[in-house]
C-alpha cells in the first residue's frame, strides 16, 4: 500500500530479505533529538530514539496526511510529526493532537507502521517483518586482542546480494585487485574447498590465496581465508597470514533498493599495532572502489537464484551455495506469508 520501491515484492530474493536483519545506519548517526531517514528494501524509514534511548524504526509516513515523519523532531522522548505536531510514543500511540489538546489521540492503526530495530556492534539493524533469524555474531567483538576499525560506508549502484557474492569470491582477486590481492599475469589456481550449512549460516573450508602486497605492509603472504555468510546481507572472513596473525572483516550490505546498496565494514586485526588508521582505511577504500565498478556493471542487476542461471565452476562453490540458500529462505518466507494471508482471509 505504502511501498514505493522498485523491487517486486513477490520475487524470491525480496522474500528472502524481508524478514532478515539488515544494517541501516551507524548508532552514532541517530541522535536523541533528531529523527533520521533511511531506506531499506525500497521502504522509506524513520529511525528515532525514545525516552529510554531505545531506537525505533517506523515507516517514514504519518497516516494523518502522509508527510515524512523524519522531517519532524523528538520531544520528551516522543516523535512529533512535522505537519500538525501530533506526537507519538514508542508504542505508536498518538499522545497529543495540538489542535484538540483535551481529546485523546486517534487510534494508531493506519497512522503509524512499526518495524523491528536493534543495536549491536555500533550499528542499527532493522528487520521489516517478524525476524526469521537472530542478529549475526562477530566473534572478535569482545576480544581486546583485536583492534576494531570501521570502514565505509561505500555506496554502490548495485544489488546488495551481488555485492555480498563478490565479497566471498576470492577468484576475482588477481584481476580486480591486481598486484595487491593477486597477480594478474600469474593467477594462482584455487584448490577445491567445501561449504557447509549450519544454524549460523554458510561456511567455507580454508581457501589459500597468494597476496603480493600482504596486509598493508607490502610483504607477500600466503593467506588462508575462511568465509562465512551469516545472514543474507552479512558476511565475514577470517584471514590467516601466519600461525597467529588474523585479519577479519565483518561485511554488511544494506539493500536500499534492488539496484542500490550501502556497504559497511568492521575490520578486526590482531597484528601491526603501528599500522595507522589511514593505512588501514586507504587499503579498504581502494579495494572496495575497485570492486564497485565491476559489481555495478553486473547484469542482470539482481542476483539470479536459479542454480541453472549463469555458469559455475568449482571456485564458485560458495556463491552457488549462497544462491541456493537464498532461494530456500525465499521459498520458506513466501509459503509462510501465504499461510498467514490464508489465515487472515478465513478469520
Ligand atoms: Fe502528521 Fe498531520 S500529517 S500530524
Amino acid at each position: 500500500m505504502l511501498y514505493n520501491g522498485e523491487w517486486n515484492r513477490e520475487e524470491l530474493d525480496y522474500q528472502a530479505l524481508v524478514n532478515q536483519w539488515h544494517v541501516v545506519a551507524l548508532s552514532e548517526d541517530v541522535e536523541a533529538s533528531k529523527p533520521k531517514a533511511v531506506r531499506l528494501l525500497g521502504e522509506d524509514l524513520v529511525l528515532w530514539r525514545d525516552e529510554s534511548g531505545q531506537v525505533n524504526a517506523w515507516k517514514d509516513y504519518c497516516g494523518h496526511r502522509g508527510p515524512k515523519l523524519s522531517l519532524g523532531c523528538v520531544k520528551q522522548g516522543q516523535l512529533e510529526c512535522p505537519y500538525h505536531g501530533w506526537r507519538f510514543n514508542s508504542q505508536g500511540d498518538c499522545t497529543l493532537v495540538p489542535a484538540h489538546p483535551d481529546r485523546s489521540g486517534p487510534s494508531s492503526e493506519r497512522l503509524i507502521f512499526r518495524h523491528f530495530a536493534e543495536e549491536r556492534y555500533g550499528y542499527i539493524w532493522v528487520c521489516l517483518e517478524q525476524p526469521a533469524r537472530s542478529l549475526p555474531e562477530l566473534p572478535q567483538w569482545e576480544d581486546d586482542a583485536y583492534r576494531k576499525v570501521y570502514a565505509g560506508p561505500y555506496y554502490y549502484k548495485a544489488n546488495a546480494l551481488r555485492a555480498l557474492e563478490n565479497f566471498i569470491d576470492p577468484s576475482h582477486f588477481p584481476f580486480v585487485h591486481p598486484n595487491l590481492n593477486g597477480l594478474p599475469d600469474a593467477p594462482e589456481p584455487l584448490k577445491k574447498y567445501t561449504v557447509s550449512l549450519d544454524e549460523r549460516g554458510l561456511h567455507s573450508s580454508e581457501i589459500a590465496v597468494f597476496q603480493p602486497y600482504g596486509d598493508h605492509r607490502g610483504i607477500p603472504v600466503n593467506a588462508r581465508y575462511n568465509y562465512s555468510i551469516l545472514n543474507p546481507t552479512t558476511a565475514y572472513f577470517k584471514k590467516k597470514t601466519g600461525q597467529i596473525e588474523r585479519f577479519c572483516t565483518f561485511f554488511n550490505a544494506t539493500p536500499v533498493d534492488e539496484a542500490e546498496c550501502i556497504i559497511w565494514l568492521i575490520v578486526a586485526i590482531n597484528f601491526g599495532p603501528d599500522l595507522t588508521l589511514e593505512q588501514i582505511l586507504s587499503r579498504q577504500n581502494l579495494v572496495f572502489e575497485q570492486d564497485r565498478h565491476i559489481v555495478e556493471s553486473q547484469r542482470p542487476a539482481r542476483l539470479p537464484l536459479d542454480p541453472k542461471a549463469e555458469m559455475h565452476v568449482n571456485s564458485d562453490r560458495m556463491g552457488l551455495e549462497y544462491r541456493r540458500w537464498l532461494k530456500n529462505l525465499g521459498e520458506a518466507a513466501r509459503s509462510r506469508n501465504l499461510i498467514q494471508q490464508n489465515r487472515s482471509v478465513s478469520l
